[in-house]
């Protein structure tokens, strides 16, 4: 799985693909989140998350995993480009997978349709992981798609779902074929759900975890 080639194409095909949409999901909750002094962000891609979170807690330092080296030299830039100061964030650039909290602590965990990537089989494991470098009370803000109970919206959901993995399929030859929601495996490793939103008649969410 290899998000290199797609990285230069992310920002429009977001847009076209869904315009304000996935971004409102990002950061829905970060305004009333709080202050955050460490945060833990994994698969952020080209960083608009990031670049947010920068602004809006000036004082917060950045744990930054993402696998793609295209992806990390694009968020790089536009830090540079926007005046804030890139020493805030140390950028990981490795398989998620693979990273270990290692004794280190967040109070601000983010992955914004990211857990889509992977298979029931690893998101277990991943959330697991991540929740051990979660402080006392911790936030994990959570946005993905999904697929609504019934009706044509659970049709509509299904069929773009279809062709969203498909074309990661191709194009990132991402192993993930299908959604598996991440819920239960955060109420296992301790966390709350404390609120969520649903966006574009439930196709999208946004969710504020705690860890009680
Ligand atoms: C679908 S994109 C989402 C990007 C961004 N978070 C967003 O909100 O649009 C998935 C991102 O996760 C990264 N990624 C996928 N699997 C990964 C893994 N196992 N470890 C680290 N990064 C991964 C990809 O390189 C890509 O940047």
């Amino acid at each position: 799985m290899n998000f290199d080639r797609l990285a230069p194409h992310y920002g429009w095909m977001e847009l076209a693909f869904a315009g304000p949409l996935m971004q409102r999901c990002r950061t829905h909750f970060l305004t009333e989140s709080g202050r955050f002094r460490r945060a833990l962000l994994l698969g952020e891609g080209r960083g608009r998350f990031l670049l947010r979170l920068m602004k809006t807690n000036p004082h917060v330092r950045i744990t930054c995993v993402e696998k793609s080296g295209a992806m990390v030299r694009c968020m790089l830039a536009k830090i540079k480009k926007s005046g804030l100061d890139p020493s805030r964030v140390d950028f990981q650039q490795m398989d998620a997978l693979d990273w270990r909290a290692r004794g280190r602590r967040y109070d601000l965990l983010a992955t914004h349709f990211f857990l889509d990537c992977f298979t029931a089989e690893t998101l277990e494991g991943l959330v697991m992981e991540l929740a051990a470098a979660a402080s006392p009370g911790a936030t994990w803000l959570v946005s993905d798609f999904r697929v609504p109970d019934r009706g044509w919206r659970k049709w509509r959901a299904r069929a773009l779902l279809r062709l969203l993995y498909d074309f990661f399929w191709i194009t990132t030859g991402l192993s993930a074929r299908n959604l598996v929601p991440p819920g239960q495996y955060l109420r296992k490793a301790g966390f709350r759900l404390e609120d969520r939103r649903l966006e574009n008649a439930g196709f999208a969410y946004s969710e504020r975890w705690t860890l009680i």
